[in-house]
């Protein structure tokens, strides 16, 4: 039965040692997946990681960087893990979007409408998925952009209509969301798969952690589990933080 499952709906491994673990194989294929959490607690690594670790067989990352240009995201990712973003650009397994760029004309402003601003950035996800034809997306921290549209019912539709343009493209897609504006759970509503990172003090430790909160026609670990980085990267352990 569950092998019957898998056929019908194939999983893509998240790179993430341990994840894939708690949700049965990994992220659907086709898929949107958020990962929310408050600021440092590993959204941007963990999607990186998403990324990168597809690159090393051979698929196709595409980077969306609304919140951080891309020349910080790559300088943070080589600093940090030795990732060289720049090298796969050039052998073609990478692409990635800088929104602060202003040949994109996607001007960040707040003279333009937030409903024409995100109407606006879907149109460019559209092309640029048609374009470059990836296999993994990863947009880093949506809610910047969420946060000026005054109502939720907004929010959610526009949301929808942005999932929708990545669900019919067949790309699996990971999506940082920032809780500093309270708005998180409309965009995990929409999403196929929700996962909360946390930090804690333990003792005199501060102590990072992950759970899956939902994945749609799948099943789930229901443990809270310690979230490590090093210098090789992110990894999920067996651990549970809290005794
Ligand atoms: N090699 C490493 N070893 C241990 N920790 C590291 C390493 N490289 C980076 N980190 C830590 O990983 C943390 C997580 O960073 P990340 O950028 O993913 O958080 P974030 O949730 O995206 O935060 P923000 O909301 O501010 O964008 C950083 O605070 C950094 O200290
Ligand atoms: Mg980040």
């Amino acid at each position: 039965m569950a092998q019957d499952s898998t056929r019908a709906f194939p999983r893509v491994r998240s790179g993430v040692p341990g994840f894939d673990e708690m949700v049965d194989g990994g992220f659907h294929k086709g898929t949107v997946n958020t990962i929310t959490g408050s600021s440092g607690t590993g959204k941007t690594v963990f999607a990186s990681q998403f990324i990168y670790s597809g690159t090393l067989v051979g698929e196709k990352g595409m980077i969306i960087t609304p919140s951080e240009s891309s020349a910080v995201l790559k300088r943070e990712m080589a600093s940090s893990f030795g990732w060289d973003f720049s090298d796969l650009e050039r052998k073609g397994l990478l692409h990635i979007v800088d929104v602060t760029d202003p040949v994109i004309r996607l001007q960040k402003s707040i003279d333009v409408d937030p409903t024409d601003f995100l109407i606006n950035f879907r149109k460019l996800i559209e092309r640029k998925l048609q374009d470059e034809k990836p296999a993994r997306l990863f947009i880093d921290d949506l809610m910047a952009f969420f946060s000026a549209v005054e109502s939720p019912f907004k929010s959610r539709s526009l949301a929808d209509d942005l999932f929708g343009v990545i669900r019919n493209s067949g790309i699996t897609a990971t999506i940082t969301i920032g809780t500093a504006f309270g708005m998180n759970h409309i965009l995990e509503y929409g999403a196929d798969s929700a996962t909360i990172l946390n930090r804690d003090r333990i003792g005199n430790v501060m102590i990072r952690s992950l759970y899956i909160m939902k994945m749609r026609g799948s099943r789930i670990a229901n443990t809270i589990r310690i979230l490590d980085i090093s210098d090789d990267g992110m990894s999920v352990s067996t651990l549970s933080p809290y005794p």
